[in-house]
């Protein structure tokens, strides 16, 4: 009501608004520290104290819990895919699929990957024909009624190593493995805790008896894995001639493993790329518009005359 008659009162609104003397004394929020009185000053004093002793306290404590018996955390390791913008490294996926094939897939499915998912990847699509062909694949029923079997296709999923998990804990010790599609982003640590969990076994410290069957490895949750080690040096012969070390056939099932569990790695970068690469021509040109846009608001003067 008061702007209402502020306005009327003004008369000839625009030459008045602006003819307004230019001090117009306004009650200045004083929010300083200093300026608080004592008690006050006191009670925001412990505040602070009790929040940040009580941060710190809650953190030593997690601290200490997490500490619990010999866990050993992996090292994070220059990976060639580890940069915001690189790419999987695609020979080391081929190697690390023959590493799967003729190593884990004894033991371990990847029920999630078809033959198919390898095309343009790691392989050609009549190299990945021939891998798929090799396989003898369960189909029917035909036209008796009967189930046969055929060479693979590509549109075959990889075949699986045991019927079921019974099968599979029956031939492990009763030690389930898991399926491998998704272990990369299944497990805290990702392809570094793979690639310490292949290459870390070692004899267990003194006093500390293993059952049988049972292998030490001071990366795995317990140390005592039901995994034989599965590669050493020379586990396989690579096709591509790279010399199979230890680590190196390591760093190549991560690396295949990392593909597996996400296949749209390549694709997300090269778009995250292509969105900052557009956001350099956008992000300016945005900022100029809406200074323009803005231009009359910020410059304009709003004042109140009170009534006299
Ligand atoms: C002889 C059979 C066998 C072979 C070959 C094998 N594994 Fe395993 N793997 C197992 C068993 C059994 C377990 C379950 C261990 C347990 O839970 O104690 C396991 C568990 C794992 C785990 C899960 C560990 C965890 O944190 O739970 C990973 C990862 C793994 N294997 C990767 C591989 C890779 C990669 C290869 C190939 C280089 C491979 N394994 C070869 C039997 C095998």
């Amino acid at each position: 009501m008061a702007a209402l008659r502020a306005v009327v009162l003004a008369g000839s609104g625009r030459r008045a608004l602006l003819s307004t003397p230019k001090a117009i004394p306004t009650p200045k929020a004083n929010m300083s520290f200093a300026s608080l009185p004592k008690s006050k000053k006191v009670a925001l004093t412990t505040l602070g104290v009790i929040t940040a002793g009580g941060a710190g306290l809650a953190m030593l404590l997690h601290q200490s819990v997490k500490a619990s018996d010999l866990e050993l955390h992996p090292p994070s390791y220059p990976w060639s895919h580890g940069g915001m913008l690189s790419s999987l490294d695609h020979a080391s996926v081929r190697r690390g699929y023959q590493v799967y094939k003729q190593v884990c897939s004894a033991c371990h499915s990847m029920e999630y990957l078809a033959f198919r998912n390898l095309v343009d990847v790691s392989h050609t699509e009549a190299e990945v024909k021939v891998i798929a062909e090799e396989v003898e694949v369960k189909d029917g029923p035909d036209d008796t009624g009967e189930m046969f079997t055929r060479p693979g296709k590509l549109s075959d999923y990889f075949p699986k190593p045991y019927a079921n998990p019974e099968a599979a804990r029956a031939a492990n010790n009763g030690a389930l493995p898991p399926d491998l599609s998704y272990i990369i982003s299944a497990r805290h640590g990702g392809e570094d805790y793979v690639f310490s969990l292949l290459t870390g076994y070692c004899d267990a410290p003194g006093g500390v008896e293993m059952k049988d069957d049972l292998y030490y490895n001071p990366y795995f949750p317990g140390q005592a894995i039901g995994m034989a080690p599965p590669i050493y040096n020379e586990v396989l012969e690579f096709d591509d001639g790279t010399p199979a070390t230890m680590s190196q056939v390591a760093k190549d099932v991560c690396t295949f493993l990392k593909w597996a569990a996400e296949p749209e790695h390549d694709q997300r970068k090269r778009m995250g790329l292509k969105l900052l690469m557009g956001s350099v021509i956008l992000i300016p040109l945005l900022y100029y518009l809406k200074r323009h846009r803005w231009s009359v608001l910020k410059s304009r003067k709003i004042a109140y005359r009170p009534p006299k």
